[in-house]
């Protein structure tokens, strides 16, 4: 007998259709109506940042990889697409398999047009690490939103090492003259896993050791991918050191779920009576899974059962269920820790009992992100129907009953798939412009929200 809580396939009519995706031309949205009751199981897309990773370092090892469940949205692609432009061959096959001929370290070859990361912030931080140790000249752009992001953070210690770039006013486009770098010790000026990685990629194709001090721990992927390719890396004491000039060795690897997309499905169970969810196969590295913490605090019930271990990333399988959801309030110091889980945090406020709050603070750096996440998310759940007090560097969401309306995801993928969820426990239909977006990070998030939802 089927379990209870497993989904069935069901037939998306786009009359009855809780979820309905309105693609065409003029309007990329979305129409989201009300739902009672959530449950089933599913597996989300790979995790975005690990994908971006083993990409990179398999360009730039020795031999071909195989990478299985890469992410196939929208970033991850950008990363493949600029390096297949910087020489490395990479055949796409279905299911998230990617094959890579890797070109050794400092074996990129010039791009013959400006390299294009989309949306992607990971993609270009990163990449300007790698290029950075090649002597040629490579630029890097993106798309309106990437074009008002911050670089100098990742300008500044690529230059110490030895490289020149170009930008506008410390925004894309990169103009990065690459050559042969110098280790350095340096101390990133906000807490960023995309500085760090950018300078640990440059520092491994680089003379000397290079060493990145960091105060609060941020997520450690490269870290842990680095050793998964065979490159020798200590860390501890709040450090973390690479000397130059190691070689890389082609793998075969697999890329666990995003828990940066289940977190949607933990604020959905959490926010909706009766709700029961499980998400096999998700990744539970440490240094993403704070937010599992804070929804415990909020009242949802969460059971996790890790399950393996591969190239040194857990993973395992996660049951959400509703529980007894309250006010929760994210400290600063948690910030670094779930920065990109607070969209799907605060929808979930919003589905609290009405009064409830959920608070955020020492989060300015949500105001750099795909768009500006305090301003954005203030302004779609206020349409939605909650109260929002907005703040320099966070703000305070108290939950009201929610009416439903239009709103617009400001072509955040983050933010159009936050709303999607509040609006399923508004007492009418919500339209999401711009919710095409989700395919950033999560392709298929509106047929899995449909799956989990009556
Ligand atoms: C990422 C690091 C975080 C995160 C981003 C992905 C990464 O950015 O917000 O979505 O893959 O390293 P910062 O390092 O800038 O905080």
């Amino acid at each position: 007998m089927r379990p209870e809580w497993e989904a069935t396939a069901r037939s998306l009519d786009p009359r009855n259709a809780i979820v309905r995706n309105m693609s065409h031309a003029a309007a990329d949205a979305a129409v989201i109506r009300p739902a009672n009751r959530v449950a089933g199981r599913l597996r989300v897309p790979g995790d975005k940042s690990i994908s971006h990773r083993y990409a990179m370092l398999a360009a730039l090892a020795d031999g071909e990889s195989t990478i299985r469940g890469y992410l196939t949205g929208a970033d991850c692609l950008a990363t493949l697409d600029c390096l297949r432009a910087l020489g490395v061959s990479i055949t796409q096959l279905p299911d998230g398999v990617i094959r890579v001929s890797g070109r050794g370290i400092n074996g990129l070859q010039p791009a013959a047009r400006p390299l294009d990361a989309a949306n992607s912030g990971t993609s270009i931080r990163l990449l300007a690490g790698v290029v950075a140790a090649h002597r040629f000249r490579t630029v890097l752009s993106g798309d309106a939103s990437l074009a008002r992001r911050p670089m100098k953070r990742v300008i500044t210690p690529l230059t110490l090492m030895g490289a020149t770039i170009g930008s506008s006013d410390g925004r894309p486009p990169l103009t990065i003259d690459g050559t042969d770098l110098q280790g350095i010790r340096y101390q990133p000026e906000v807490p960023s896993a995309q500085v760090k990685s950018a300078v640990l990629l440059a520092g491994l194709q680089s003379t000397g050791e290079t060493t990145v001090v960091e105060p609060v721990a941020t997520r450690d992927h490269t870290e842990r991918a680095f050793r998964a390719f065979g490159v020798e890396v200590q860390t501890g004491d709040g450090e973390i050191r690479v000397k130059g000039g190691q070689r890389l060795s082609a793998r075969d690897l697999v890329v666990p779920g995003d828990v940066s997309s289940a977190v949607f499905w933990i604020a959905l169970a959490g926010g909706t009576p009766g709700a029961d969810i499980e998400i096999e196969g998700v990744g539970l590295n440490p240094s993403r899974t704070a937010v599992i913490d804070v929804a415990r605090r909020a009242g949802v019930r969460i059971d996790v059962e890790p399950s393996q271990e591969t190239a040194g990333e857990p993973a395992g399988r996660i049951r959400i269920r509703y529980g007894t959801p309250g006010s929760f309030a994210i400290a600063p110091s948690e910030v670094p820790g779930l920065i990109d889980e607070i969209p799907a945090l605060a929808a979930l406020g919003a589905m609290l009992p009405a009064g409830a709050t959920m608070s955020v603070t020492g989060a300015t750096e949500l105001r750099v992100k795909e768009s500006d996440r305090i301003s954005c998310l203030a302004d779609g759940f206020r349409r939605l129907g909650a109260d929002v007090d907005e703040f320099r560097d966070g703000f305070v969401l108290t939950s009201r009953p929610l009416t439903g309306g239009t709103v617009d995801a400001a072509g955040d993928h983050r933010l159009a798939m936050a709303f999607a969820l509040a609006a399923t426990r508004a007492s009418a239909p919500t339209t999401i412009l711009g919710a095409s977006s989700v395919s950033v990070s999560y392709p298929g998030f509106f047929e899995a929200l449909e799956s989990l939802i009556r």
